[in-house]
């Protein structure tokens, strides 16, 4: 059963520097708000390693992890929120699978990436890891909780 507090589930998703570099922002961008999600949080920055730390501190113990670090430290970031019925799922199954040879064409990640250590984009894996990554990236008066209006009635 649906009621309007789903309608504020909200997830993180991150432009990585290859992303921004390859100038998908724009269609990343519209792929979300044409499927019907509200942005209600965006800024562009150069992340520093800590808030990378904390960002990846599950992986941490990982191979990649260093390499991981130094790429998404590499240029500028487009970090977003946005919310909406189902967001986090819905946003996963978007963005496509970690590894892009794995993604399906049609996600984010299937139609723009071939490796996995350049794949494009982050989507928070769950409702909890949103609201902690939001939290990180964000302070709660830069996320804007806008309606939408009837552009009928202009008065
Ligand atoms: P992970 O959280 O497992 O995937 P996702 O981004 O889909 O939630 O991994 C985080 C990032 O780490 C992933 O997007 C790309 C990088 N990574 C590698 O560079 N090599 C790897 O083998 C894996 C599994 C991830």
């Amino acid at each position: 059963k649906s009621s309007l507090s789903d309608v504020k589930e909200r997830t993180l998703i991150a432009i990585k520097p290859d992303g921004v570099q390859r100038r998908l922002v724009g269609q990343i961008i519209q792929r979300f708000e044409q499927r019907g999600f509200k942005l209600v949080g965006l800024k562009m920055l150069q992340a520093s390693q800590d808030i990378l730390s904390e960002h990846y501190c599950d992986l941490r113990t990982k191979p990649f992890y260093s390499s991981l670090l130094r790429y998404m430290s590499s240029g500028p970031l487009v970090v977003m929120v946005w919310e909406g019925h189902n967001v986090v799922q819905t946003s996963r199954t978007m963005v496509g699978s970690t590894n892009p040879a794995e993604a399906q064409a049609g996600t984010v990640r299937g139609d723009f990436s071939i490796h996995v250590s350049r794949n494009v984009i982050h989507a928070s894996d769950s409702v909890e890891g949103a609201q902690k990554e939001i939290q990180l990236w964000f302070q709660s008066k830069d996320l804007l909780d806008w309606d939408c209006w009837d552009q009928t009635s202009t008065s």
